[in-house]
């Protein structure tokens, strides 16, 4: 089977306005190298209405940030996987690792919310990452699998529907890569993991993010388990962007 295109997601986090997105969008829509990988832009959910008309009929896929694990009801403040259906979502981030630290998302809440977005027809984004510490006491496999396995055991034969994202808690905004060899460890790994839930493991994209750049997106993405990147600070100018979706459609 061949290997799906790369899967190259920025994750805009709490960042953008409403002439800044428009004009971010209007400098990637007007360059080739976004219809040569897939791409797609997690943006803030005041925003998916704007993203909607800007990305329609684009190569580009619309993605939030965030989902409620609950289908509906009284929960101020949140959003449901149906809502974001509303806005042509394709793709949710779902755990990243600046929700478990400040939100104190467990990982039964996680696969909680794979679940949903994956019911309303959205593919979630499944974070996984260690923190430094859990790196240093070799924790770093034991970590990112019991992440895994919870949104596997809630998910069953779903689970070829999502895609994972392997983001080292200390590589996120710290200008600290992992190195294409640290990276593909863990990618092997939790492809391995997804091989024993799955028949169609090769089909789950297991992006790296973590101050992926365009000095070290190529590198990053040559190994054999890196099927793109989920990029932060790098996706929020086209100078930066641009030249890893070049990088990812080699
Ligand atoms: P940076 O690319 O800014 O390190 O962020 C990575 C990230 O958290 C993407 O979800």
């Amino acid at each position: 089977m061949t290997k799906p295109a790369k899967l190259m997601v920025g994750n805009w986090k709490m960042h953008g306005d409403l002439s800044a997105n428009a004009a971010l969008v209007a400098e990637l829509l007007a360059a080739t190298a976004q219809r040569q990988c897939r791409a797609a832009l997690c943006v803030p959910s005041v925003y998916l209405a704007q993203m909607q008309t800007l990305l329609s009929g684009s190569s580009i896929g619309l993605g939030a940030q965030d989902v409620s694990a609950h289908a509906s009801g009284a929960y101020t403040g949140e959003v449901s996987a149906e809502m974001l259906r509303d806005f042509a979502v394709r793709y949710c981030i779902v755990g990243h690792s600046e929700r478990r630290q400040y939100h104190a998302e467990t990982d039964a809440v996680v696969a909680s919310k794979a679940q949903r977005a994956l019911a309303a027809g959205i593919t979630p984004i499944v974070c996984v990452g260690e923190s430094l510490q859990e790196r240093e006491a070799g924790q770093t496999e034991a970590v990112v699998k019991r992440q895994l396995a919870a949104v596997i055991q809630a998910n069953g034969h779903c689970i070829s529907e999502i895609v994972v994202a392997y983001e080292p808690v200390w590589a996120i905004g710290t200008g600290l890569t992992a190195s294409p060899q640290q990276a593909q460890q863990v990618h092997a790994v939790l492809r391995t993991q997804l091989q024993a839930a799955t028949a169609h493991a090769d089909r789950v994209a297991i992006l790296y993010g973590g101050s992926m750049n365009a000095a070290n997106a190529q590198d990053l993405l040559a190994q054999p388990d890196v099927d793109g990147g989920l990029i932060g600070g790098a996706s929020l100018k086209a100078v930066d962007f641009l030249p890893m979706l070049r990088a990812a459609a080699r």
